[in-house]
C-alpha cells in the first residue's frame, strides 16, 4: 500500500528502513525518501506504521 502518493513510498519501504536500515523516526524516512516533501499527508500514517514497527526491531536486537 502507498503511503506517499506523491512520491510512490510504501509502507513496505518504511518497515524495510527501520527494520532493516534501523530507522526509527520520521525524519530519517525522509531523509532516505522523498516522502513528506510535498503534501505532508502521508506524515500521519508514517508515525503510525513507525510506532508498529519500531518494537519490533527492540524485539529483534534483545
Ligand atoms: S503524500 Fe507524501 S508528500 Fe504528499
Amino acid at each position: 500500500m502507498y503511503v506517499c502518493l506523491c512520491h510512490g513510498v510504501s509502507d513496505k519501504k518504511i518497515k524495510q528502513l527501520a527494520l532493516e536500515e534501523g530507522i526509527c523516526d520520521v525524519r530519517g524516512i525522509k531523509q532516505c525518501t522523498a516522502l513528506g516533501s510535498q503534501c505532508g499527508k502521508c506524515i500521519k500514517q508514517t508515525k503510525e506504521i513507525l510506532n508498529e514497527t519500531v518494537p519490533i526491531l527492540y524485539q529483534k536486537v534483545s
